[in-house]
């Protein structure tokens, strides 16, 4: 295994980065979809211009690229941003017929395209199809004066998709089209010496999926039959139930665990679930939460608090629980340290994690973000389902949607 392009510009080394986000070696002979990594997250939202500065100032990502009606692109404005290897992009409508805007009055901002790299689009896209597979754009190549991309996307749940790029021909700042932008947002310093800032996270580590009642088998069908990804972990029913809202999950990645999508659907309670409640507000399936990785989740919540972005609360109970003392055991920090940032923690087998969740970024309880720190753990934070559904439903009923 070695690193992506995008993954050396994380400034990681490989064991670093498998570290980061529970890497597996995997033989891709045999894989009928390999996928080399996450290529973009791409949003649709409501102000692009004002959104891609809130994600320079509050999560420190950099602006890389832009394409908008400057540079030949009429109806919509589009920002690249980076922070490590993870890119994000934030496309907005520019004129009152545009398409983008049809798609933000139903689903508000939210997530359009998960963006895979794949090696060669055309194999990935042979095979898809066979599977039966929506072919939604067929691949095709695009240039500039930077060189080529052979590109084609396929339909996943709701209206979300899944481009697959091949950019070992391009060497351009995002994709043809798109021009070089720079930051200009001031930056906090980073460590003595390293002449740049310390990023606030590394790394995509998972994009989890909201589905359907009834859904999710047939998205895990779906993700192991047309993209090859295999099955990580299974939670179902008393996992994650609380008194009033549960739901099912179950987890799928690409071979080498670059790629890593838990899906979830409702689960019958005596309340509405939190999924149902997405649902609802998404007006259909979609990506529910973005997690991120860092190697510093102590300091990198600090500076996000600071920077106004809000955490969902942790009960004090939650660490005064002698039964999660004894779970836990040993980990980097005082357990006082986690429970003054609100911060989760759980193990098993493989080793331990840290988490944390945002409220909805956006007006709709919809979309959110995780920030994790991997220590050996492969999961996903089960042990602290629980206890993050029980604050999460404090939420929901403060806004009446339980
Ligand atoms: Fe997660």
């Amino acid at each position: 295994m070695t690193l992506t392009p995008d993954e050396l510009k994380a400034d990681l080394t490989l064991e670093q980065l498998k570290e980061l986000v529970g890497l597996v070696e995997y033989d891709a002979a045999n894989d009928p979809f390999p996928v080399t990594a996450q290529d973009a997250v791409c949003f649709v939202v409501g102000n692009a211009t004002q959104t891609a500065t809130f994600y320079q100032l509050a999560l420190g990502m950099e602006l890389e690229a832009y394409r908008g009606p400057e540079n030949g692109c009429r109806d919509s404005k589009s920002y690249v941003l980076r922070s490590g290897s993870a890119r994000f992009v934030f496309t907005g409508g520019v004129t009152p017929d545009s398409p983008v805007l049809d798609h933000h009055r139903k689903h508000g901002d939210g997530v359009v395209d998960l963006a895979m790299e794949v090696p060669d689009v055309d194999r990935c896209i042979d095979h898809a199809r066979a599977m039966g597979a929506t072919i939604l754009v067929e691949p095709h190549d695009e240039s500039d004066e930077h060189g080529t991309v052979r590109i084609a996307a396929i339909a996943t749940y709701g209206e979300t998709r899944h481009t697959l790029v091949d950019r070992s021909r391009y060497t351009g700042p995002y994709l043809p089209g798109y021009v070089a932008a720079t930051t200009k947002v001031a930056r906090r310093e980073g460590p003595a010496g390293s002449g740049r800032p310390k990023r606030l996270f590394q790394a995509v580590d998972h994009c989890v999926g909201n589905v359907e009642l009834g859904r999710m088998d047939e998205w895990v069908t779906f993700y192991n039959k047309v993209l090859g990804f295999t099955n990580m972990a299974e939670f179902i029913g008393d996992d994650i139930a609380t008194d009033y809202s549960a739901l099912m999950s179950k987890v799928v990645a690409s071979g080498n665990h670059r790629v890593k999508f838990p899906l979830n659907e409702p689960a019958i309670a005596k309340k509405k679930s939190q999924i149902d409640e997405y649902l609802e507000f998404y007006d259909g399936a979609g990506c529910q939460h973005i997690a991120l990785a860092t190697n510093d989740i102590l300091r990198s919540v600090d500076i996000l608090r600071d920077n106004g972005i809000e955490f969902l609360d942790t009960p004090d109970s939650y660490y005064d629980d002698p039964e999660l003392r004894a779970r836990i055991g040993e980990v980097r920090v005082p357990i006082e340290e986690l429970k003054r940032r609100g911060i989760l923690v759980d193990r098993d087998e493989d080793g331990y994690l840290l988490q944390i969740f945002t409220k909805p970024m956006g007006d709709r309880p919809t979309v959110f973000y995780e920030f994790i720190e991997r220590h050996g753990s492969l999961g996903f934070g089960k042990g602290n389902f629980k206890a993050l559904f029980e604050a999460i439903e404090r939420e929901q009923e403060a806004r009446g949607n339980l």
